[in-house]
C-alpha cells in the first residue's frame, strides 16, 4: 500500500468500486442507531473490506468505513502524519463529557494530555489496583443469596465504577463518592437504550423541556454531577495532600509546556472522560465474558482448572499479577473481546493528504472510520466467527489490526491495560470463589447501549453459592 500525491482527485471523494450500503441513507442512518448490529452484518453481505457511509451521525459527513486489517494499519499506524484524529470529530460524547478532555482535543495538545495521563493506567501503578479489583469483586456478590437471580451486568457495572472512581479520585466510599457514582449510572442510562441513544446522535432532540423529559433529565444530572466533581477539586486545593497519586491529584500537579496547570473546567472534563470510558466499557467486557464462560461449559472447566492449579502451587493464594499471566484466563478475554466487541468503531481518522489503500485512491479530507465489530468477524482471521473458541489466540498470533479491541495509533484506548487487567481479575474473582448458572437457555444478543454495545438483556443469572 501506498500514499501518492499525484493521484489527488478533487472532484472524486472516492475512487470507485466503493459503494455505499442498500437501502436510503435516512433509514440505513436510523437502523445503525436502533439495530447497529444487524446494519453492520448487511454491509459485510453487500460491501465487505469498505463501504461508505453518507452520514453516521458522528458530526463527520461522509465516512469510508473498513473492516480490513491492512487498511486499518495503514490508516492508524500513520494517524499523527498522513492522517489526524480529529477531536471535534468525537463531539457526539460532548453532552456527557464536556469539551476539554484529551478525547476532544486534538493534535498537540492531544498528545500532551495522553501523556499526561497514560502512566496512571499502566505497568506499577496497575498492581496497585490488582487486590483493590478482587477485593471489589468479593463485596459486590456478597449480598447475593443462594438462588438468587441477579443481573451480571449491573453486578460488574459497580465492580467498575468502583474502580474507575479509586483510580481517578483516590476513593471509593465517602458519600460524595457514593453520590457520583449514582449518578453516573443514571446519566449513562439515560442515553442507554437505542431509542434514548437517539438524543445523542440527533442533536435537535437535545432540548431541555423540564425535570421529565429526557434532555431535562440529562441536563439536571449533569448539572449535579459538576458541582459535586468541582466540590471534590475546591476540596483538594484547599488540602492539598503531596503524597496522593490518583488521577485527580496528578492532574492538578501537571503543568503544560509553557508553565500553565490545568483549570477546573479542564480537570471537570477529563475527570468525566475517564469516569464514564472507564467504568461502561469495562462492565460490559466482564459480563460478556460471565456469559460464554457459563454458555460454553468445556471453556468454565478449563478456565477452573487453570486457575485451581495456580492456587495450588505453594498453598499461598495466587496474587493478581500471577492470575492476570495465566495463559488460558488471558485466550478467554481475548475471545470475549473479539466475540463481542464493545466499542464498534475507532474514533475518526482524516486524510490530510491523498491516498492510496488496498488499491483504492482517496482524496484529502476524507474521513475513515475502522470497524473493529466487522474485523472480529472475518472467515479469514477466525474461521466459524460466531463461535467462542479462546485456543484461537493460543494457536495464533493476531496482529493488533486483525484483533483491534481498543483501536490504536494516536488514541489507542488509554485505558486498554486497566481494562483487560481488571476483566481478568474480575472472572477469576468470580469464578473460583462462586458458582453461578445461565438463568435461562435464551441466547444473550448485543444491543446499542449509548455508542456501545452490551448484552441486550444484561445476562440474567442465578447465584448458587460459594465454591
Ligand atoms: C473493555 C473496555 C474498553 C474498551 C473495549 C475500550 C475501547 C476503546 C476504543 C475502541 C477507543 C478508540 C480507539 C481509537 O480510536 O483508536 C477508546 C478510546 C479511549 N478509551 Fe477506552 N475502552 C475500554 C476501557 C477504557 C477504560 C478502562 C478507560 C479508562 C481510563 C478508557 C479510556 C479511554 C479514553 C480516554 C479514550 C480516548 C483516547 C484518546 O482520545 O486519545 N477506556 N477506547
Amino acid at each position: 500500500m501506498t500514499s501518492s500525491a499525484s493521484q489527488v482527485q478533487p472532484q472524486l471523494r472516492f475512487k470507485e468500486p466503493i459503494k455505499n450500503p442498500k437501502g436510503f441513507s435516512a433509514l440505513r442512518r436510523l437502523e445503525w442507531i436502533l439495530d447497529p448490529v444487524t446494519y453492520l452484518e448487511r454491509t459485510k453481505a453487500d460491501t465487505p473490506d469498505f463501504f461508505v457511509e453518507d452520514s453516521l451521525g458522528f458530526g463527520t459527513g461522509p465516512v469510508v468505513i473498513t473492516s480490513h486489517p491492512e487498511a486499518m494499519q495503514y490508516i492508524l499506524s500513520r494517524d499523527r502524519k498522513t492522517f489526524s484524529a480529529p477531536g471535534e470529530f468525537n463531539r457526539i460524547l460532548e453532552p456527557l463529557i464536556g469539551s476539554a478532555s484529551v478525547i476532544m482535543l486534538s493534535g498537540d495538545r492531544h498528545k500532551e494530555r495522553r501523556q499526561l495521563i497514560t502512566p496512571a493506567f499502566h505497568g506499577e501503578r496497575l498492581e496497585v489496583y490488582g487486590q483493590l479489583i478482587c477485593d471489589l469483586t468479593q463485596a459486590v456478590v456478597a449480598p447475593l443469596q443462594p438462588g438468587e437471580v441477579f443481573s451480571v451486568r449491573h453486578l460488574t457495572q459497580q465492580v467498575s465504577l468502583q474502580t474507575i472512581s479509586k483510580v481517578v479520585f483516590g476513593l471509593s466510599d465517602s458519600p460524595r463518592s457514593k453520590e457520583m457514582m449514582a449518578l453516573l449510572t443514571k446519566t449513562v442510562d439515560s442515553v442507554g437504550s437505542p431509542v434514548a441513544a437517539l438524543i445523542l446522535f440527533f442533536g435537535g432532540l437535545q432540548k431541555d423541556l423540564g425535570a421529565w423529559s429526557p434532555w431535562g433529565k440529562v441536563v439536571r444530572l449533569r448539572a449535579r454531577l459538576d458541582e459535586l466533581v468541582y466540590a471534590e477539586i475546591r476540596d483538594r486545593q484547599a488540602h492539598p495532600d503531596p503524597t496522593r497519586t490518583d488521577i485527580l491529584s496528578m492532574l492538578m500537579a501537571a503543568r503544560t509546556e509553557s508553565g500553565e496547570a490545568l483549570d477546573e473546567h479542564e480537570l471537570r472534563d477529563e475527570l468525566m472522560a475517564l469516569l464514564m470510558a472507564g467504568h461502561e466499557t469495562t462492565a460490559t467486557a466482564i459480563a460478556w465474558a460471565m456469559y460464554w464462560i457459563h454458555h460454553e461449559p468445556d471453556v468454565k472447566a478449563k478456565l477452573l482448572a487453570e486457575l485451581d492449579a495456580l492456587q495450588k502451587e505453594d498453598g499461598a493464594d495466587a496474587t493478581p499479577t500471577q492470575i492476570s499471566q495465566l495463559p488460558y484466563l488471558s485466550a478467554v478475554c481475548q475471545e470475549t473481546l473479539r466475540r463481542s466487541p464493545v466499542a464498534m468503531f475507532t474514533f475518526p481518522r482524516v486524510a490530510q493528504e491523498s491516498v492510496t489503500i488496498e488499491g483504492h485512491t482517496f482524496a484529502p479530507g476524507t474521513t475513515f472510520l475502522g470497524c473493529i465489530f466487522l474485523t472480529h468477524q472475518r472467515e479469514e482471521l477466525y474461521p466459524d466467527p460466531k463461535a467462542f473458541r479462546p485456543e484461537r489466540f493460543l494457536e495464533n498470533k493476531f496482529s493488533p489490526y486483525e484483533f483491534i479491541p481498543f483501536g490504536n495509533g494516536a488514541r489507542r484506548c488509554v485505558g486498554a491495560a486497566l481494562a483487560q487487567y481488571e476483566l481478568k481479575l474480575a472472572i477469576a474473582t468470580l469464578i473460583s470463589h462462586y458458582k453461578f448458572r445461565l438463568a435461562d437457555s435464551k441466547p444473550e444478543l448485543p444491543k446499542r447501549r449509548g455508542v456501545t454495545l452490551a448484552p441486550a438483556r444484561g445476562v440474567p443469572m442465578i447465584f448458587e453459592g460459594k465454591r
